[in-house]
């Protein structure tokens, strides 16, 4: 992949996108915030309403037609999610509800049943806190060692505090492969090989990458991996759990409830094969063939030209960002190791009031802690401002970020 180069048709993609189509506040809207969630094109509304018009009946369950079909689609949906990410076969795909639950299913499923007290588990600095919180329960309720992988100074994990941290009693290690503030990209490799030396597992939190960049689980590795729908033109209430699959069926399941048996006596329940031991109950299976169509969208562009357009997105907002005056940029300034996330401060406005302030002129980015509250710790910061790009953002709306930044400093004399 070369230099900087816009390589979509972003004014066919935005046509897709309906919602971008409107003013607010009396200007054109200009959305920036679709690291927290994207927006979704016209073909996954579609195959969503087709289904509720012409195929809805609960999978699984009917030997009658309509039933059939939408099991069909559902199975469809899991084997194009599992070509997209590489994935041997599409029985390593689990559907939950988001990525938090994919993580909290391997929290309880996997390292409450596998890890003993005084093993130990490494995460790192700059983790979401659904890579975080369900960690930091665990290792108090069983006596699990947390360990942090550092960031150097540029935002960057650092490989020299891994090694100083990997004992062998390392039995998991999880980490963010795209960072939701910093932006940071990380090399899964390296992590991956040395994790699997000492004989520990790995989970890659890739609700930031698969969105944005190809991603492959066999060429990576790792031994699960999780994102959610809704931040890849998906719906909302559909994320995944990839796992290799003699991990999935040593693992008892999650929840438990109906469709995860295969039978049930008065004797007890026997386990269904998987994934279906771990999709408790009636699937989002709307949803999914939702997600599936979503995957058919960005497949059609292209993984490697998603990145680049992105790549050249960042590049282009770092640049123009840092003729602000008083703009502080947070985290990697090179464009080639960082995602479509640009974190920044404005001197002496809190990060709340210019959320504000840019409304006012349309433009919508994030404000506050992203979710990373040990991380803004880290960084000596209370909060932050985040724009983050996808598929139908151009250099135009880096453009109007910084016209309104300009506007918001004169409100503000700073
Ligand atoms: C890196 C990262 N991990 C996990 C999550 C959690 O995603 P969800 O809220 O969809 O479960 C997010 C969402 O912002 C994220 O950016």
């Amino acid at each position: 992949m070369m230099g900087n180069e816009f390589m979509l048709d972003i004014a066919r993609i935005r046509a897709d996108f309906p919602i971008l189509n409107q003013s607010v506040n009396g200007k054109p809207l200009v959305f920036l915030d679709s690291a927290a969630s994207s927006q979704k094109p016209l073909p996954v509304l579609q195959a969503m309403e087709e289904v509720y018009r012409y195929a809805y009946a609960n999978v699984h369950r009917g030997v009658y037609r309509l039933s059939e079909l939408a099991t069909e689609r559902y199975d469809q949906a899991r084997a194009k999610i599992a070509r997209f990410i590489g994935a041997p076969e599409p029985e390593c795909i689990v559907f939950t509800r988001n990525a938090t639950e994919a993580l909290n299913l391997l929290a309880y499923a996997y390292a409450r049943h596998f890890l003993k007290p005084g093993d130990e588990l490494l995460i790192t600095e700059l983790e979401h806190h659904a890579n975080f919180v369900p960690w930091q329960v665990l290792a108090r309720e069983r006596d699990i060692v947390l360990k942090f992988i550092p960031i150097t100074a540029e935002g960057v994990l650092s490989l020299d505090a891994l090694e100083a941290l990997l004992t062998e009693r390392t039995r998991l290690v999880s980490f963010a492969h795209v960072s939701n503030v910093l932006g940071t990209i990380t090399d899964p490799a390296p992590i991956i090989q040395r994790a699997h030396q000492v004989g520990a597992r790995v989970i890659v939190d890739a609700s930031q990458s698969v969105p944005h960049m190809p991603v492959n689980v066999m060429e990576m590795d790792c031994d699960f991996l999780v994102f959610s729908g809704h931040k890849m033109l998906g719906p909302t209430g559909i994320g995944v759990l990839y796992g290799k699959r003699d991990l999935l069926e040593a693992m008892p399941p999650f929840l438990t409830g109906g469709d995860m048996i295969s039978m049930v006596d008065f004797d007890g329940p026997q386990w269904n094969d998987v994934p279906l031991k771990f999709e408790a109950g009636t699937p989002a299976f709307v949803e999914a063939i939702g997600l599936g169509a979503a995957v058919d969208y960005l497949s059609a562009l292209g993984m490697p030209a998603v990145r680049q357009h992105e790549q050249a997105m960042t590049a282009y907002a770092l640049e123009r960002l840092s003729e602000v005056n008083g703009v502080r940029i947070i985290g990697p300034t090179d464009s080639r190791i960082r995602g479509g996330v640009v974190t920044f401060t404005l001197d002496r406005v809190h990060p709340h009031d210019l959320a504000t302030l840019l409304d006012a002129e349309g433009v919508a980015i994030r404000a506050g802690h992203h979710c990373a509250q040990p991380l803004h710790i880290r960084l000596g910061l209370n909060a932050t401002a985040r724009a983050s790009f996808y598929i139908y953002n151009e250099p135009a709306d880096v453009d109007a970020l910084v016209e309104a930044l300009y506007k918001a400093k004169l409100a503000l004399r700073r």
